[in-house]
């Protein structure tokens, strides 16, 4: 794949939102759309719009607007997201099955092969189609079946020492759910995820009555 340098996480964490948007586009059959009108859709003003899409060689045309098509399968490749990734949860309760349960990871290229956890009564079960493993069975499973991403969806004591076993498993990512900090080598990976910090924006704007969007 086309490998970009420098371009700043602002960037970068805008795009899912294209992704997104350009998808309902086709799904409604739009297949031409103005800078202006996606800005309008995006919240985004058109001259952001340009100087994101710049930053990987810039795709729409003057006085044409965007090939949504083109637009779409661009940024797909941009996230990677032609590629499929080898995955596995760690952690099989509440949140490891309901993002097992989760069909979209798999249609978008995260093949989830297994899920683990220390709890005999889970160990044996399957979710979907997935098997949950003994976690004592993680490293031999993640060097045979190529594994590039490893979900942590464990309480946040055994965090750390989960990420510990991924990275000498030599995983390249880790998408983790329990709230602490982990400590990895530069090379790993990590994206956070603490559904609640979107919650308390809601409690916050709840009592400062702002009526603004965000992003
Ligand atoms: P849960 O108790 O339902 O599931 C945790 C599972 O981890 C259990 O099945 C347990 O047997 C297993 N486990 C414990 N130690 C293990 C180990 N060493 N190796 C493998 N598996 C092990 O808990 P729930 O509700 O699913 O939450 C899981 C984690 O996700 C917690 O750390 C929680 O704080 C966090 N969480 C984070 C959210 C977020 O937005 N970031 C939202 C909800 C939960």
């Amino acid at each position: 794949a086309k490998k970009f340098k420098d371009i700043s996480m602002a960037v970068i964490r805008r795009l899912p939102k294209y992704h997104r948007y350009l998808k309902e586009l086709l799904d409604k059959e739009v297949y031409r759309i103005s800078s202006k009108e996606l800005s309008n859709m995006m919240g985004f003003t058109a001259s952001q719009i340009r100087q994101d899409l710049n930053n990987f060689g810039g795709f729409g045309q003057q006085g044409y607007g965007y090939n949504v098509e083109e637009l779409y399968g661009e940024i797909k490749k941009i996230l990677g997201l032609n590629i499929s990734y080898g995955t596995v949860i760690i952690g099989s309760g509440n949140l490891g099955q309901a993002i097992a349960n989760y069909t979209n990871l798999q249609k978008h290229g995260f093949n989830l092969l297994a899920l683990f956890d220390t709890n005999p009564k889970l160990i044996g079960m399957r979710i979907r189609d997935v098997p949950i493993y003994d976690i004592d069975e993680m490293q031999e499973f993640i060097d045979t079946n190529n594994i590039n991403i490893g979900i942590i969806c464990t309480p946040k004591e055994f965090a750390q020492d989960i990420a510990n076993k991924l990275v000498k498993a030599n995983v390249s990512a880790i998408w983790n759910f329990a709230p602490i900090d982990l400590k990895v080598p530069e090379n790993i990976i990590v994206e956070n995820v603490h559904l609640s910090d979107s919650l308390f924006i809601i409690s916050y704007l709840l009592n400062n009555q702002e009526k603004e969007q965000w992003d």
